[in-house]
């Protein structure tokens, strides 16, 4: 059955240089000025999505792999995406905007009391996406830096102590009784005194509670312990996983369950997964493209390792790509789950010519092997993951007036038409659109 689902935009280059390496870096937008996301914000407000979120690495890592990620831009440099947000609600009523943020970088008071900031300058439309990076934490202090699980126990207490002093307002305590000149009863003000693990801060906070509930949390953790901090703490969940229907019902069947064991509902997040379309205008020119991608010459290589050794901090453009590939070379400072995803199933004989081709195949939306196709072919991806329960999706681009036209020029209409995407907000901010259905 059509359902409505909630439609967001992952601007996973976060606030960074838009449009390098693309032609429509001749549109001669800055990308350190706002009018570029301002314009591509009211884009998406008038499509009826819900939120935007804005990746973010505050680090440029380690000095011996900076150049890597600076080099083409694809892991630097990156401005702060939480002082953009108020550029992105002075240019829109509805549309919810939810930065990056990292525990690490923001001492628990002074982060409640900037979101809670943020949170009422625009309209109750803030979300926050926290995340566990720890390499960055050097940055910000003396401290140890954490393992995995540890991020994620550094970020339960960050959390729940800026819900604690968002809180630290009983009811009542404000007044703004103009008849008796009381502006707020102090009485009625909680004495916060949080001495945990990771953080010491005292309150209350010093800001007025919320009208219209509290900033939304974004988490986009895929491991068990993410998947346990999304079900216990978010309200959005950025989902990574391949779009078939066991794999999306296992997906959301874990979040729930780790809801249900933190005394939540299921139906407080919503599981929006991530996709990375390419549309075209019709299925003819959409078979050319994967076609043509079976066969990626040398310049589309060299673009997959100029990306990948940004992102694995490792030079693989200096490699000889008819040579397998050494995993030593990655040192212990990658994932393991990164090396993988890289090599895919090849075997460790395979050239590296043969592991980035790979990654320069192209799938068509009609049949499931990828994200080529139609508008009209994305709507029914779309509508078949409402029919299997799923709450949304997250387009995955830059935010660029280009990107947002060429992906929902067509788009928005077919789903508008098919009852998929919403033509009305509540009115009552992030939060409240995300209730809605
Ligand atoms: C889709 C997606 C988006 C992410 N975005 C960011 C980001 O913007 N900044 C960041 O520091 N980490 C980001 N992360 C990393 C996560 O916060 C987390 O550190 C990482 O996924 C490891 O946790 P996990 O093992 O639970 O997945 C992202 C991860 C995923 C899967």
């Amino acid at each position: 059955m059509t359902k409505l689902q909630h439609f967001g935009w992952f601007l996973a280059r976060g606030f960074g240089p838009h449009g390098w390496g693309h032609p429509y870096l001749d549109w001669n937008y800055r990308w350190t000025n706002p009018d570029l996301y301002q314009e591509s914000a009211r884009a998406l407000e008038q499509a009826g999505f819900d939120l935007v979120i804005i990746e973010d690495a505050p680090s440029l890592g380690s000095a011996d792999t900076i150049d890597l990620r600076v080099r083409h831009a694809f892991g630097g440099p990156k401005l702060d995406p939480l002082l953009l947000a108020p550029y992105l609600f002075a240019a829109t009523r509805h549309l919810g905007i939810a930065p990056t943020v990292n525990p690490a970088a923001y001492l628990p008071y002074t982060a409640a009391r900037q979101f809670a900031t943020l949170q009422h300058l625009s309209g109750h439309r803030l979300g926050l996406n926290v995340v566990t990076d720890t390499g960055s934490a050097r940055h910000f202090g003396t401290a140890a830096q954490l393992g995995h699980d540890a991020a994620y126990d550094r970020a339960e207490e960050w959390l729940a102590g800026i819900r604690d002093l968002w809180r630290s307002w009983d009811d009542g305590a404000l007044l703004e009784d103009t008849a008796t000149g009381r502006y707020a009863d102090g009485t009625r003000l909680r004495t916060v005194r949080h001495r945990g693990e990771h953080f010491g801060f005292d309150g209350p906070l010093n800001a007025v509670p919320f009208t219209d509930g509290e900033p939304s949390i974004v988490s986009p953790g895929g491991s068990g312990r993410g998947l346990g901090f999304a079900g216990a703490n978010s309200d959005v969940q950025l989902a990574l996983a391949p779009l078939d229907e066991a794999s999306i019902t296992a997906y959301r069947g874990r979040i729930h369950d780790a809801a249900r064991a933190a005394g939540r509902s299921p139906d407080d997040i919503k599981v929006l997964f991530a996709i990375q379309p390419v549309i075209v205008s019709s299925p003819e020119e959409a078979d050319r493209l994967v076609a043509a991608s079976a066969h990626p010459d040398e310049a589309a290589l060299t673009l997959i390792a100029q990306r990948q050794s940004s992102d694995l901090e490792t030079d693989l453009t200096a490699l000889d790509l008819d040579k397998p590939l050494d995993v030593g070379i990655f040192g212990d400072h990658v994932s393991q789950g990164s090396i993988r995803r890289l090599i895919g199933g090849h075997d460790a004989s395979a050239p590296l010519r043969q592991v980035l081709a790979a990654h320069a195949r192209l799938g068509r939306l009609s049949d499931g092997s990828g994200f080529v196709g139609t508008a009209a072919e994305l709507a029914d991806r779309i509508e078949e993951l409402g029919t299997w329960g799923n709450d949304g999706v997250l387009l995955w681009g830059d935010l660029h007036p280009v990107t947002v036209h060429r992906m929902l020029d067509e788009l928005v209409p077919i789903l508008r038409r098919r009852g998929i995407l919403r033509s009305e907000y509540t009115g009552g901010g992030l939060a409240s659109n995300l209730a809605a259905f």
